[in-house]
């Protein structure tokens, strides 16, 4: 399982960026909202940060497939890299089906079911992004749900990648490389947590003493 960064924080970006674990970057109204930055200006310096898929989505007013193709034709335009995010909609997946005809990269995001996840993959999705955390807020197992997805897209054949989104803990990081997910989109602070261990702390201040003990500082 391969790991993108889930923020449009270009700070957070960079630190996970220089640790080179990421090979890609989601952002959403949110994450974009959030940042308060004009979204071409942020996307445009984000592209010049991670030379990987960069998911940039469509206005979150923007409801029909024609305004959802002509915004998606836009962000493709900004940078090789980017790949257009469209909402799991009867409008968005007729996006999804021109856009891809283009050859341009699509991100079918609010997946909550293995049909939408299947729907989304016929209509010609580069990636489907089920939101783990999300369920289990309603007390689904999200984890379940990406099993589901990957079983039916190995059964049919199917390339479309899995992106686990909605990745709250490192808890969810383990369950979704079990199973099957092919990309977790992961906030920074998760993989700051990911990097931790209490043993890996006390054996840094063993080595530490034991050296310091022989030879000074
Ligand atoms: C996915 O691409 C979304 O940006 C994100 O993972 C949503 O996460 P949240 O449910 O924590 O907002």
């Amino acid at each position: 399982m391969r790991f993108f960064i889930d923020t449009a924080k270009v700070e957070d970006i960079k630190k996970a960026n220089d640790m080179g674990v990421i090979c890609g970057v989601t952002t959403n109204p949110s994450l974009i909202a959030k940042e308060g930055r004009d979204f071409k200006e942020v996307i445009k310096e984000i592209t010049s940060i991670v030379d990987g898929p960069i998911s940039g989505e469509v206005k979150a007013t923007t409801v029909d497939a024609e305004g959802m193709i002509a915004e998606g034709r836009e962000i493709a335009a900004i940078h090789p890299n980017m790949v257009v995010k469209i909402p799991m909609t009867v409008e968005g997946l007729k996006a999804c089906k021109v856009l891809t005809a283009e050859g341009i990269k699509t991100n079918v995001t609010l997946i909550f079911t293995a049909n939408q996840a299947l729907l989304a993959a016929r209509a010609g999705a580069t990636y489907v992004s089920p939101f783990l955390g999300r369920l289990d807020d309603i007390s689904t197992r999200g984890v379940d749900l990406i099993r589901e997805i990957a079983e039916i897209f190995d059964v049919a054949g199917l390339d479309t990648q899995i992106i686990a989104a909605s990745v709250r803990n490192p808890i969810h990081v383990t369950d979704c490389a079990l199973a099957g997910a092919d990309i977790a989109t992961v906030p920074y602070a998760v993989i700051e947590q990911m990097t931790k261990h209490p043993l890996t702390d006390a054996g840094i201040k063993k080595f530490q003493d034991d050296y310091k003990a022989v030879f000074g500082e």
